[in-house]
């Protein structure tokens, strides 16, 4: 079968090949799933570049967090049957024609559902859910602000705040990436810069927010920082500038401002078996009504371009990568 792997860090498209690996079999209370659609993440490609938070033993690492296939083997006592529908477990490294997994671990999938939608229903929508509870009791009519807008956790964002009654500030690095924001329900569309707080107070006319949500890093958590209410809260859940995030002493000295991350693998690890179960049912059923965009797609073999596209700015939707079970 084939999986891609890299022995060392580096740049993705660089360090990732395609090996031909041994078919795996199953053992008691496992399956086999043959992969139909992985999702190429930022973390992915932070992951093959050395900077994430997870450290895969190297060499011969198999990357991809999420991805969805078919049972195509069933161990002794295993509670799957062949052909059915399967969330990979997350971080099993899902780049990968076919891998092993413990049968009760995983999230049976309806079949009507398009493979490449499923390889991206959970991180990324779990994510925007939890990042609006990371303050107490956001009301109707409050505004809270976030960059990396046109994200997938961005859009996601948007789309959720609007259903609760929040207004969103959505911060942009390019002026063309707002229609698919407003298109998503954002409200109010901002490309980010040195005046964005100025920016922010004018069309909130001053109201409070206490809520910014940062996916860059860098000298941007300082900015967003300078936009929220004394005493409020930036949450730091991404870091595509690659920066370190910068938050000046004026900020948490005088304004009070609370600096705090989100990292989904910790709320997963923390929370119960049926409060997981509960959120994965609602993320699945959340797909049929709002599929994510996919910027492209390509075939497993084709990994290095697929990384390469994942890494270029200015895309509409994900990368998806397409295993041996993909079937259209
Ligand atoms: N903490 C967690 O548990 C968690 C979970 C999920 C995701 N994340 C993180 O959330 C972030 C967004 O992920 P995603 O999947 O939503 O992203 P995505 O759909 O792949 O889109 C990437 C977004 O980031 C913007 N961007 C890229 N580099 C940037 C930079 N240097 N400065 C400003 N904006 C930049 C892109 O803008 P353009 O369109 O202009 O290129 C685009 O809006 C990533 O850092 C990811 O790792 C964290």
């Amino acid at each position: 079968m084939r999986a891609a792997v890299f022995d060392r860090h580096g740049p993705p498209a660089d360090v990732l090949t395609i090996a031909d690996l041994p078919d795996p079999t199953p053992g008691p209370g496992q399956v086999v799933v043959a992969l139909e659609a992985a999702a190429v993440h930022p973390a992915d490609l932070a992951t093959i570049a050395g900077h994430y938070g997870v450290r895969p033993r190297l060499p011969g690492a198999v990357p991809g967090i999420e991805g969805v296939g078919r049972v195509v083997a069933v161990g002794a006592g295993a509670a799957l049957t062949v052909g059915q529908r399967v969330l990979l477990p997350l971080g099993v490294g899902t780049w990968r024609d076919r891998v092993v997994a413990t049968a009760r671990t995983l999230v049976t999938v309806p079949d009507d559902l398009p493979a490449e939608q499923l390889a991206l229903a959970v991180v990324n929508p779990a994510t925007a859910r939890l990042l609006l509870g990371q303050v107490d009791r956001l009301l109707p009519g409050e505004w809270i602000l976030q960059n990396a807008a046109n994200g997938a956790v961005g859009r996601t964002v948007a789309r959720l705040a609007r259903a609760r009654g929040l207004h969103t500030l959505n911060v942009v690095r390019r002026a063309t990436a707002g229609l698919c924001v407003r298109n998503a329900g954002g409200d109010v569309v901002l490309v980010d810069g040195p005046e964005l707080a100025h920016e922010v107070a004018r069309y909130t006319d001053g109201a409070p927010v206490r809520l910014a949500l940062d996916a860059v890093a860098g000298p941007a958590t300082d900015r967003l920082a300078r936009c929220v209410v004394p005493g409020g809260t930036v949450v730091v859940y991404g870091a595509l500038s690659g920066q370190p995030s910068t938050l000046g002493a004026d900020q948490t000295i005088f304004r009070d401002v609370r600096l705090h991350g989100f990292w989904l693998t910790t709320w997963l690890q923390q929370a119960d078996d049926a409060t997981r179960a509960a959120l994965f049912t609602d993320l699945v059923a959340d797909l049929r009504d709002h599929p994510q965009p996919v910027d492209a797609r390509f075939d497993l073999g084709a990994v290095a371009a697929a990384v390469a596209a994942a890494a270029r700015g200015g895309r509409d939707g994900k990368v998806v990568l397409r295993g041996e079970a993909w079937n259209g």
